[in-house]
Protein backbone atom coordinates (compact mmCIF):
# COMPACT_ATOMS: atom_id res chain seq x y z
CA UNK A 1 0.00 0.00 0.00
CA UNK A 2 1.24 3.61 -0.70
CA UNK A 3 2.45 5.20 2.45
CA UNK A 4 0.38 8.46 1.15
CA UNK A 5 3.54 10.85 1.53
CA UNK A 6 3.71 12.76 -1.22
CA UNK A 7 6.75 14.13 -3.39
CA UNK A 8 8.91 16.47 -0.96
CA UNK A 9 7.91 19.70 -1.84
CA UNK A 10 11.62 21.19 -2.43
CA UNK A 11 12.46 18.74 -4.54
CA UNK A 12 9.28 19.52 -7.05
CA UNK A 13 10.43 22.86 -7.51
CA UNK A 14 14.30 21.82 -8.29
CA UNK A 15 12.33 19.02 -10.80
CA UNK A 16 10.29 21.92 -12.06
CA UNK A 17 13.41 24.03 -12.75
CA UNK A 18 15.30 21.55 -14.48
CA UNK A 19 12.13 20.31 -16.44
CA UNK A 20 11.88 24.16 -17.56
CA UNK A 21 16.17 24.33 -18.29
CA UNK A 22 15.86 20.93 -20.74
CA UNK A 23 13.23 23.00 -22.62
CA UNK A 24 15.06 25.65 -23.30
CA UNK A 25 13.81 28.43 -20.70
CA UNK A 26 15.96 30.20 -18.69
CA UNK A 27 14.74 30.15 -15.14
CA UNK A 28 16.52 32.09 -12.20
CA UNK A 29 16.63 29.45 -9.32
CA UNK A 30 16.13 30.87 -5.86
CA UNK A 31 14.35 27.62 -4.90
CA UNK A 32 17.67 25.49 -4.79
CA UNK A 33 18.98 24.42 -1.22
CA UNK A 34 21.98 23.74 -2.31
CA UNK A 35 25.72 25.67 -2.93
CA UNK A 36 26.54 27.48 -5.94
CA UNK A 37 30.35 26.85 -4.74
CA UNK A 38 32.33 23.94 -6.52
CA UNK A 39 33.25 20.95 -4.35
CA UNK A 40 36.35 21.48 -2.46
CA UNK A 41 39.44 20.63 -4.09
CA UNK A 42 40.80 18.80 -1.59
CA UNK A 43 37.56 16.29 -1.50
CA UNK A 44 37.57 15.95 -5.61
CA UNK A 45 41.50 14.84 -5.56
CA UNK A 46 41.07 12.57 -1.96
CA UNK A 47 38.25 10.77 -4.27
CA UNK A 48 40.00 10.53 -7.19
CA UNK A 49 43.00 9.04 -5.44
CA UNK A 50 40.56 7.04 -4.08
CA UNK A 51 39.16 5.69 -6.66
CA UNK A 52 42.75 5.03 -8.64
CA UNK A 53 43.54 3.40 -5.33
CA UNK A 54 40.59 1.21 -5.65
CA UNK A 55 38.30 1.61 -2.52
CA UNK A 56 35.72 0.69 -4.61
CA UNK A 57 33.91 -1.87 -2.23
CA UNK A 58 31.96 -2.26 0.16
CA UNK A 59 32.92 -0.66 3.65
CA UNK A 60 32.13 -1.63 6.95
CA UNK A 61 28.56 -0.20 7.59
CA UNK A 62 29.15 2.61 10.44
CA UNK A 63 31.45 4.12 7.71
CA UNK A 64 35.30 3.90 7.66
CA UNK A 65 37.29 4.19 10.72
CA UNK A 66 39.36 7.38 9.17
CA UNK A 67 36.15 9.60 9.00
CA UNK A 68 34.62 8.36 12.40
CA UNK A 69 37.33 9.52 14.13
CA UNK A 70 37.44 12.58 12.86
CA UNK A 71 33.70 13.28 13.39
CA UNK A 72 34.21 12.49 16.68
CA UNK A 73 36.80 14.97 16.75
CA UNK A 74 35.54 17.56 15.92
CA UNK A 75 32.53 17.28 17.97
CA UNK A 76 34.78 16.41 20.86
CA UNK A 77 36.45 19.67 20.64
CA UNK A 78 32.93 21.19 21.43
CA UNK A 79 32.65 19.43 24.97
CA UNK A 80 31.25 15.86 23.56
CA UNK A 81 32.41 12.79 24.97
CA UNK A 82 31.88 11.12 21.62
CA UNK A 83 34.16 8.41 20.03
CA UNK A 84 34.37 7.24 16.75
CA UNK A 85 32.14 4.46 18.26
CA UNK A 86 29.27 7.31 19.02
CA UNK A 87 29.55 8.27 15.45
CA UNK A 88 27.61 6.55 12.23
CA UNK A 89 28.12 7.97 8.78
CA UNK A 90 25.22 7.86 6.63
CA UNK A 91 23.90 8.70 3.05
CA UNK A 92 23.46 12.18 3.73
CA UNK A 93 21.52 14.06 6.85
CA UNK A 94 18.55 13.15 5.22
CA UNK A 95 18.72 9.18 5.37
CA UNK A 96 20.25 10.11 9.43
CA UNK A 97 17.05 11.39 9.99
CA UNK A 98 15.36 8.79 8.14
CA UNK A 99 16.42 5.86 9.96
CA UNK A 100 16.17 7.92 13.87
CA UNK A 101 12.71 7.87 12.83
CA UNK A 102 12.45 4.07 11.96
CA UNK A 103 14.30 2.74 14.57
CA UNK A 104 12.97 5.11 17.16
CA UNK A 105 9.16 5.45 16.28
CA UNK A 106 6.21 3.59 15.47
CA UNK A 107 2.58 3.79 15.27
CA UNK A 108 1.43 5.09 18.36
CA UNK A 109 4.13 7.00 19.28
CA UNK A 110 4.74 11.08 18.82
CA UNK A 111 7.75 13.04 17.89
CA UNK A 112 7.46 17.09 18.63
CA UNK A 113 8.81 19.24 15.83
CA UNK A 114 8.69 22.65 15.61
CA UNK A 115 7.06 24.57 12.33
CA UNK A 116 7.93 26.06 9.66
CA UNK A 117 9.96 22.65 9.40
CA UNK A 118 12.28 21.20 6.49
CA UNK A 119 10.08 19.11 4.44
CA UNK A 120 11.06 15.62 5.70
CA UNK A 121 11.31 16.06 9.14
CA UNK A 122 7.34 15.94 9.68
CA UNK A 123 6.97 13.39 6.62
CA UNK A 124 9.68 10.86 7.88
CA UNK A 125 7.48 11.16 11.49
CA UNK A 126 4.99 10.26 9.23
CA UNK A 127 6.58 7.34 7.17
CA UNK A 128 7.51 5.68 10.50
CA UNK A 129 3.96 5.35 11.27
CA UNK A 130 4.30 7.93 14.59
CA UNK A 131 2.32 11.46 14.63
CA UNK A 132 4.42 14.21 14.27
CA UNK A 133 2.93 16.91 16.47
CA UNK A 134 3.75 20.28 14.80
CA UNK A 135 4.11 23.41 16.66
CA UNK A 136 4.53 26.75 15.51
CA UNK A 137 6.79 28.98 16.52
CA UNK A 138 5.96 32.50 16.78
CA UNK A 139 6.70 34.62 13.34
CA UNK A 140 7.06 37.82 15.78
CA UNK A 141 10.03 36.42 17.15
CA UNK A 142 11.38 35.59 13.74
CA UNK A 143 10.46 32.29 14.36
CA UNK A 144 13.74 31.25 17.24
CA UNK A 145 13.50 27.53 18.40
CA UNK A 146 12.02 28.02 21.93
CA UNK A 147 11.91 25.02 24.19
CA UNK A 148 8.66 26.13 26.15
CA UNK A 149 6.06 25.23 23.65
CA UNK A 150 7.63 22.33 22.20
CA UNK A 151 8.10 21.11 25.74
CA UNK A 152 4.32 22.17 26.22
CA UNK A 153 3.29 19.25 23.43
CA UNK A 154 4.95 16.43 24.69
CA UNK A 155 3.01 13.52 25.95
CA UNK A 156 3.55 10.23 27.78
CA UNK A 157 3.56 9.26 23.68
CA UNK A 158 6.37 11.20 22.59
CA UNK A 159 9.69 9.62 21.72
CA UNK A 160 11.66 12.48 20.25
CA UNK A 161 11.44 16.12 19.86
CA UNK A 162 13.40 17.00 16.35
CA UNK A 163 14.67 20.78 15.95
CA UNK A 164 16.65 22.15 13.10
CA UNK A 165 18.88 24.94 14.08
CA UNK A 166 19.67 26.70 12.31
CA UNK A 167 16.38 25.64 10.54
CA UNK A 168 15.31 25.63 6.93
CA UNK A 169 13.41 27.29 5.66
CA UNK A 170 13.61 30.29 8.38
CA UNK A 171 16.91 30.34 9.36
CA UNK A 172 15.64 30.86 12.91
CA UNK A 173 18.34 29.03 15.95
CA UNK A 174 17.78 27.64 18.61
CA UNK A 175 19.80 29.10 22.12
CA UNK A 176 21.85 26.98 23.91
CA UNK A 177 19.67 27.87 26.61
CA UNK A 178 16.61 26.42 24.97
CA UNK A 179 18.80 23.49 23.57
CA UNK A 180 19.13 22.53 27.69
CA UNK A 181 15.94 23.03 28.20
CA UNK A 182 14.48 20.65 25.98
CA UNK A 183 17.71 17.88 26.57
CA UNK A 184 16.39 18.10 29.98
CA UNK A 185 12.55 17.88 29.78
CA UNK A 186 13.58 14.73 27.22
CA UNK A 187 15.72 13.33 29.26
CA UNK A 188 12.71 13.47 32.42
CA UNK A 189 10.77 11.65 29.78
CA UNK A 190 12.58 9.11 27.94
CA UNK A 191 12.86 10.81 25.14
CA UNK A 192 15.54 11.91 22.68
CA UNK A 193 16.44 15.21 21.92
CA UNK A 194 17.57 14.91 17.81
CA UNK A 195 19.17 17.63 16.45
CA UNK A 196 19.81 18.49 12.70
CA UNK A 197 22.18 20.83 12.52
CA UNK A 198 23.19 20.21 8.49
CA UNK A 199 23.30 24.53 8.57
CA UNK A 200 25.91 24.62 11.24
CA UNK A 201 28.38 26.94 9.78
CA UNK A 202 26.26 29.24 8.42
CA UNK A 203 25.57 31.89 10.73
CA UNK A 204 25.58 35.36 10.63
CA UNK A 205 25.98 38.59 12.17
CA UNK A 206 28.61 37.28 14.74
CA UNK A 207 26.49 34.44 16.63
CA UNK A 208 27.87 31.44 17.65
CA UNK A 209 26.27 28.55 16.10
CA UNK A 210 24.60 26.82 19.55
CA UNK A 211 25.10 22.67 19.50
CA UNK A 212 23.96 20.04 21.39
CA UNK A 213 27.29 18.50 21.26
CA UNK A 214 28.06 20.45 23.83
CA UNK A 215 24.99 19.03 26.04
CA UNK A 216 26.03 15.55 25.07
CA UNK A 217 28.08 15.29 28.39
CA UNK A 218 25.32 16.51 30.50
CA UNK A 219 22.66 14.32 28.79
CA UNK A 220 25.04 11.45 26.72
CA UNK A 221 21.22 8.87 26.26
CA UNK A 222 19.38 11.94 25.06
CA UNK A 223 20.95 13.93 22.62
CA UNK A 224 21.29 12.80 19.22
CA UNK A 225 23.16 15.37 16.23
CA UNK A 226 22.66 14.98 12.87
CA UNK A 227 25.01 16.58 10.23
CA UNK A 228 26.05 16.80 6.47
CA UNK A 229 29.24 17.24 4.41
CA UNK A 230 26.21 18.83 2.07
CA UNK A 231 26.10 22.02 2.66
CA UNK A 232 29.14 23.25 4.38
CA UNK A 233 31.32 22.17 1.89
CA UNK A 234 29.04 22.41 -1.01
CA UNK A 235 29.21 18.41 -1.60
CA UNK A 236 25.32 18.22 -1.75
CA UNK A 237 25.76 15.02 -4.63
CA UNK A 238 28.32 13.13 -2.69
CA UNK A 239 25.60 12.14 -0.18
CA UNK A 240 27.82 11.89 3.28
CA UNK A 241 26.06 12.62 6.20
CA UNK A 242 26.04 11.60 9.92
CA UNK A 243 25.15 10.74 13.49
CA UNK A 244 26.23 10.94 16.68
CA UNK A 245 24.67 10.01 19.92
CA UNK A 246 24.81 6.99 22.56
CA UNK A 247 26.45 3.44 21.25
CA UNK A 248 22.24 2.35 21.67
CA UNK A 249 21.21 4.93 19.52
CA UNK A 250 24.40 4.20 16.81
CA UNK A 251 23.06 0.75 17.06
CA UNK A 252 19.75 1.43 16.29
CA UNK A 253 20.33 3.58 13.40
CA UNK A 254 23.33 1.90 12.28
CA UNK A 255 20.61 -1.59 12.31
CA UNK A 256 17.67 0.42 10.04
CA UNK A 257 21.03 1.15 7.55
CA UNK A 258 21.70 -2.34 7.36
CA UNK A 259 19.00 -3.31 5.32
CA UNK A 260 18.48 -0.02 3.54
CA UNK A 261 21.77 1.90 1.86
CA UNK A 262 24.36 -0.21 3.50
CA UNK A 263 27.38 2.12 3.92
CA UNK A 264 27.84 5.90 2.79
CA UNK A 265 29.70 5.29 -0.55
CA UNK A 266 33.39 4.65 -0.12
CA UNK A 267 35.33 7.07 -2.25
CA UNK A 268 32.71 9.89 -1.05
CA UNK A 269 34.31 9.03 2.37
CA UNK A 270 37.34 9.48 1.34
CA UNK A 271 36.90 12.89 0.01
CA UNK A 272 34.90 13.78 3.44
CA UNK A 273 37.54 12.86 5.16
CA UNK A 274 40.12 14.92 3.70
CA UNK A 275 38.24 18.15 4.24
CA UNK A 276 37.99 17.19 7.65
CA UNK A 277 41.51 16.26 7.78
CA UNK A 278 42.12 19.33 6.55
CA UNK A 279 39.75 22.69 6.60
CA UNK A 280 39.29 23.79 2.62
CA UNK A 281 39.25 27.52 2.57
CA UNK A 282 36.66 26.81 0.10
CA UNK A 283 33.79 26.45 3.16
CA UNK A 284 34.63 29.71 5.18
CA UNK A 285 34.50 31.44 1.51
CA UNK A 286 30.99 30.15 0.70
CA UNK A 287 29.75 31.10 4.43
CA UNK A 288 31.26 34.76 3.96
CA UNK A 289 29.29 34.78 0.19
CA UNK A 290 26.15 33.79 1.54
CA UNK A 291 26.31 36.45 4.39
CA UNK A 292 26.77 38.83 1.58
CA UNK A 293 23.75 37.47 -0.39
CA UNK A 294 21.77 37.51 2.52
CA UNK A 295 22.18 41.43 2.60
CA UNK A 296 21.28 41.52 -0.58
CA UNK A 297 18.22 39.58 -0.20
CA UNK A 298 17.01 41.78 3.05
CA UNK A 299 17.82 44.84 1.06
CA UNK A 300 15.99 43.95 -1.77
CA UNK A 301 12.89 42.61 0.13
CA UNK A 302 12.56 45.78 1.51
CA UNK A 303 11.81 47.71 -1.62
CA UNK A 304 8.61 45.94 -1.28
CA UNK A 305 6.15 47.56 0.72
CA UNK A 306 4.31 44.66 2.62
CA UNK A 307 6.73 42.23 2.27
CA UNK A 308 8.25 41.56 5.65
CA UNK A 309 11.38 39.54 6.21
CA UNK A 310 13.13 39.10 9.36
CA UNK A 311 16.99 38.51 8.92
CA UNK A 312 17.72 34.68 8.88
CA UNK A 313 19.83 34.35 12.13
CA UNK A 314 21.21 31.14 9.78
CA UNK A 315 21.14 29.02 7.24
CA UNK A 316 20.75 30.80 3.70
CA UNK A 317 16.74 30.73 3.13
CA UNK A 318 15.20 34.38 3.38
CA UNK A 319 11.50 32.93 4.32
CA UNK A 320 9.32 36.73 3.58
CA UNK A 321 5.94 36.90 5.21
CA UNK A 322 4.12 37.88 1.02
CA UNK A 323 0.32 38.02 2.49
CA UNK A 324 0.39 41.73 1.42
CA UNK A 325 1.01 40.08 -2.55
CA UNK A 326 -1.63 37.83 -2.21
CA UNK A 327 -5.05 38.40 -4.29
CA UNK A 328 -7.81 36.92 -5.39
CA UNK A 329 -6.30 35.01 -8.70
CA UNK A 330 -3.59 34.10 -6.08
CA UNK A 331 -4.59 33.15 -2.74
CA UNK A 332 -1.80 31.21 -2.02
CA UNK A 333 1.89 30.58 -1.37
CA UNK A 334 1.67 28.41 -4.14
CA UNK A 335 0.08 30.11 -6.37
CA UNK A 336 2.09 32.98 -6.18
CA UNK A 337 5.05 30.63 -6.71
CA UNK A 338 3.60 29.19 -9.73
CA UNK A 339 2.84 33.15 -10.69
CA UNK A 340 6.54 34.14 -10.06
CA UNK A 341 7.84 31.33 -12.15
CA UNK A 342 5.64 32.22 -15.10
CA UNK A 343 6.04 35.60 -15.00
CA UNK A 344 9.67 36.24 -14.17
CA UNK A 345 10.92 32.94 -14.58
CA UNK A 346 12.06 33.01 -10.69
CA UNK A 347 11.87 29.73 -9.01
CA UNK A 348 10.58 29.97 -5.29
CA UNK A 349 8.87 27.82 -2.93
CA UNK A 350 5.88 28.28 -1.41
CA UNK A 351 6.21 28.53 2.59
CA UNK A 352 2.90 25.82 2.64
CA UNK A 353 5.30 23.00 2.05
CA UNK A 354 7.23 24.14 5.79
CA UNK A 355 3.97 24.27 7.15
CA UNK A 356 3.67 27.99 7.20
CA UNK A 357 1.36 29.56 4.54
CA UNK A 358 1.63 33.55 3.35
CA UNK A 359 5.69 33.17 3.06
CA UNK A 360 7.82 31.84 0.55
CA UNK A 361 11.36 30.90 0.80
CA UNK A 362 14.11 32.22 -1.13
CA UNK A 363 17.63 30.56 -1.10
CA UNK A 364 20.25 32.46 -1.36
CA UNK A 365 22.80 29.77 -2.07
CA UNK A 366 22.82 30.66 -5.80
CA UNK A 367 25.36 32.68 -7.56
CA UNK A 368 25.44 36.80 -7.06
CA UNK A 369 24.27 37.01 -10.98
CA UNK A 370 21.17 34.47 -10.27
CA UNK A 371 20.56 36.29 -7.28
CA UNK A 372 20.39 39.64 -8.52
CA UNK A 373 18.68 38.90 -11.82
CA UNK A 374 16.45 36.52 -9.46
CA UNK A 375 15.66 39.47 -6.82
CA UNK A 376 14.76 41.99 -9.80
CA UNK A 377 12.10 39.70 -11.68
CA UNK A 378 10.79 38.55 -7.65
CA UNK A 379 10.99 42.44 -6.94
CA UNK A 380 8.75 43.34 -10.00
CA UNK A 381 6.22 40.72 -9.45
CA UNK A 382 5.84 41.09 -6.29
CA UNK A 383 5.99 44.89 -6.30
CA UNK A 384 2.96 44.99 -9.45
CA UNK A 385 1.02 42.22 -6.89
CA UNK A 386 1.08 44.69 -4.31
CA UNK A 387 0.61 48.13 -6.41
CA UNK A 388 3.95 49.48 -4.94
CA UNK A 389 7.90 48.90 -5.16
CA UNK A 390 10.26 51.25 -3.95
CA UNK A 391 13.01 52.88 -6.41
CA UNK A 392 16.50 50.72 -5.59
CA UNK A 393 17.93 54.57 -5.32
CA UNK A 394 15.39 55.06 -2.43
CA UNK A 395 16.15 52.09 -0.60
CA UNK A 396 19.92 52.31 -1.05
CA UNK A 397 20.93 51.51 -3.70
CA UNK A 398 20.87 48.70 -5.85
CA UNK A 399 22.05 45.40 -4.67
CA UNK A 400 26.31 44.36 -5.56
C1 LIG B 1 17.41 20.91 7.37
C2 LIG B 1 17.98 19.90 6.46
N1 LIG B 1 18.39 18.74 6.96
C3 LIG B 1 18.91 17.78 6.17
C4 LIG B 1 19.04 17.98 4.81
C5 LIG B 1 19.58 16.88 3.97
O1 LIG B 1 20.92 17.00 3.76
P1 LIG B 1 21.74 15.86 3.01
O2 LIG B 1 22.06 16.39 1.66
O3 LIG B 1 22.94 15.66 3.86
O4 LIG B 1 20.88 14.65 2.95
C6 LIG B 1 18.63 19.18 4.24
C7 LIG B 1 18.73 19.38 2.80
O5 LIG B 1 18.19 20.29 2.22
C8 LIG B 1 18.09 20.16 5.10
O6 LIG B 1 17.69 21.34 4.61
Amino acid sequence: MPSGERESATMAVTRRVAELRREGIEVLDLGAGEPDFPSPGTAVKAAQRALDEGRTKYTVLEGTAELRALLADRYCAQGAPWSAANTLVTVGAKAALYQLARAFLSPGDEAVVHTPAWVSIPAQVRLAGAEAVTVAMAAEDGFAIRAQPLIAAMTERTRAVIVNTPCNPTGAVASILDLERLASACAERGALLISDETYERFVYDGRRHASVAALAARYPDTVVLVGSFSKSYAMTGWRVGYLLGSAEVVAAAAAVQSHVTSNATSFAMAGAEAVLAEEPPESAALVAACARRRQVVLRELERVPGVVCPPPAGAFYAFPDVRACLDEACPDSASLCGRLLDEARVAATPGSAFGCEGHIRLSFACSDEELAAGLDGLVRVLGRSTGRVVSSFAAGGRAG
